[in-house]
């Protein structure tokens, strides 16, 4: 019997791949179709992947022309495949003439020629772009931009802000530059909100009703109640909004939440995250964010995705520098759940390590600094050569799948998001405690 593999993503799968498959086929009796994973094709660039996994192997399935269909998850898994499976012929399409040659060694090599005319690129290229625009005084919309121009069907098409000098060239160029947030509004189809927290419920608020889409900078509001009136209207009026944290689209972060989940460390008995960056006074006393709207909800997410966010008590400490009134540079959280305990330290005016560490029974999680730009954790048990590490690849910090993840949402009409409702709502509530004071004291 003959073997024959080939790879490919078969996103949006269309005839040139059909035509591909079969051909393949009839190279030999039994053929074995490797689809790309989605965290591997990120690292090919084919960030633009429109389909899940799943939904990919269920396409090349309902082909019928499959024999037997795999998962190809890392670099250097073709010589495994081939290996383990004695594999006759590799082959894929001619546009990739020549980049397989190396595993001649194993099998025998075909390329088979690409048809003319058609690509999942084309296919996506074809759907419609969104206008983006980009509301907010801080120079981080500058990296929005940046990680915009990796996404397929975004465009940035405005920028709206009181700032102009902290923005870079490209970013003062794009068609429509305002500091007049109704003119803005009329130009976009989809915001990123980054303007001061404060404002967010006005304006986010005003974008939902004139029916386009909002990705804003965590927290979404500074109450509860608000946040959750937010996300009703946007599902009243059809649109997304989606809470933006960048950390939730790192690779490292959603597989160490998954493995912690998954028992991997035991019960979770307490979450301690650390997030700090030193601001220089002047850049604090502009109108940028403080070190509490800036940290808070990146700090707060691993706690509430694994511990929920329904804790029974808390207690806020913070630091009130000489001369900055009611403007706390450095900010504890302590939280007590039925079964666990958590704890948030973060600020601009005070520096720590930028850990996270997740206790449990079994182990623990340790994630160095800065943790919030993870591409690495290790999991560490009591017997140390049980220990484990763990790399992941982390392009854009995770604001680019974020965007992905957010043009996805649009497409599709449902919420893509990596952060649910109740953990936006959460992060608002805690954003409100502090505002008003509760459980607090000042040091
Ligand atoms: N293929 C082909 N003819 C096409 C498109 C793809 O023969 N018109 C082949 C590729 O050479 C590869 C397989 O189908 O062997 C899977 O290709 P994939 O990269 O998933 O699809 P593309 O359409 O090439 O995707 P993209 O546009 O994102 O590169």
């Amino acid at each position: 019997m003959t073997k024959v593999i080939t790879y490919g993503t078969y996103d949006l799968l269309h005839f040139g791949h059909i035509r591909l498959l079969k051909r393949a086929k009839a190279l030999g009796d039994y053929l074995i179709v490797g689809v790309t994973a989605d965290d591997f094709d990120k690292t090919r660039g084919k960030i633009n992947v429109q389909q899940p996994l799943m939904e990919r192997i269920e396409a090349v399935r309902e082909t019928g022309i499959a024999d037997e269909i795999i998962v190809e998850e890392y670099e250097g898994q073709k010589i495994d495949d081939i290996c383990r499976n004695d594999v006759d012929i590799f082959t894929v399409g001619s546009d990739w003439e020549g980049k397989f040659d190396y595993l001649k060694e194993y099998c025998e090599v075909v390329y088979l020629e690409r048809t003319d005319g058609i690509s999942s690129s084309e296919v996506r290229d074809k759907r419609r772009t969104v206008r983006f625009g980009l509301l907010g005084d801080d120079s981080l919309l500058n990296k929005v931009r940046m990680e915009a121009g990796f996404v397929n069907g975004l465009q940035v098409v405005a920028l709206c802000t009181n700032r102009i000098e902290v923005m870079g060239g490209e970013l003062r160029s794009v068609d429509i530059v305002t500091d007049d947030f109704d003119e803005f509004i009329k130009h976009v189809d989809a915001v990123y909100v980054q303007s001061l927290p404060a404002k967010h419920y006005d304006q986010i608020k005003k974008i939902l009703e004139m029916g386009k889409h909002v990705l804003c900078e965590s927290p979404i509001t500074l109450n509860q109640e608000q946040c959750r009136e937010l996300f009703l209207l946007a599902e009243n009026k059809g649109v997304i909004l989606m809470d933006a944290i960048k950390t939730a689209y790192s690779t490292a972060f959603a597989r160490l939440l998954l493995m912690v989940k998954g028992g991997e460390i035991g019960e979770v008995v307490s979450v301690d995250a650390t997030c700090t960056s030193l601001k220089i006074l002047e850049d604090r006393h502009q109108n940028v964010w403080e070190g509490i709207y800036g940290w808070a909800p990146t700090a707060l997410l691993p706690i509430f995705r694994l511990l929920g966010t329904d804790y029974h008590d808390f207690k806020i400490v913070s630091r009130y520098a000489d001369g900055e009134k009611n403007r706390g540079d450095f900010t504890k959280i302590d939280f007590i759940y039925n079964h666990a305990v958590a704890s948030i330290k973060v600020g601009d005016g005070v520096k720590s390590e930028g850990e996270l560490i997740i206790s449990g029974t079994k182990g623990y999680v340790y994630v160095p600094a800065p943790w919030w730009k993870t591409d690495y954790f290790e999991i560490r048990y009591e017997n140390q050569s049980d220990n484990k590490r763990y790399f992941y690849q982390l392009d854009g910090e995770g604001i680019r799948y974020e965007l992905v993840a957010f043009v996805r949402a649009i497409e599709r009409g449902r919420s893509m998001s990596n952060i649910d409702q109740e953990v936006s709502c959460g992060i608002s509530e805690m954003m409100d405690h502090y505002v008003r004071g509760t459980n607090m004291s000042i040091i």
